[in-house]
């Protein structure tokens, strides 16, 4: 009986420590974004000024990712300008 429950809490150990090792097996993901670029009017120095933002945001929003995760972004243009998108 306690060697039935040693035997358990190593194999749990021994589980535990190779998904901290090898954190890219066990957190691999699809991550899946959507920008949306377009126009935002910000104040700057009392200034109404246009500017090309990615979901309201300049710059554009982090994509947080962990090796081995497929990440897919959607980009919808809605700016006046043709875009590339660089990361
Ligand atoms: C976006 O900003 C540009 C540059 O200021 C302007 O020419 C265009 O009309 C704006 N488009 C919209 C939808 O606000
Ligand atoms: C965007 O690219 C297309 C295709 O090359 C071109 O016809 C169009 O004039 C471009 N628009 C702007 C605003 O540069």
């Amino acid at each position: 009986m306690a060697s039935s429950s040693s035997y358990s809490f190593t194999v749990v150990l021994i589980v535990s420590i190779t998904l901290l090792g090898f954190p890219s097996f066990s957190s691999s993901a699809i991550v899946e974004r959507c920008f949306h670029v377009k126009n935002l009017t910000v104040n700057k120095l009392c200034r109404n000024q246009v500017i090309t933002a990615v979901n309201g945001l300049f710059p554009g929003p982090a994509l947080h990712v962990h090796e081995g995760d497929a990440l897919a972004v959607t980009v919808v243009n809605m700016s006046p300008y043709n875009i590339s998108i660089h990361w």
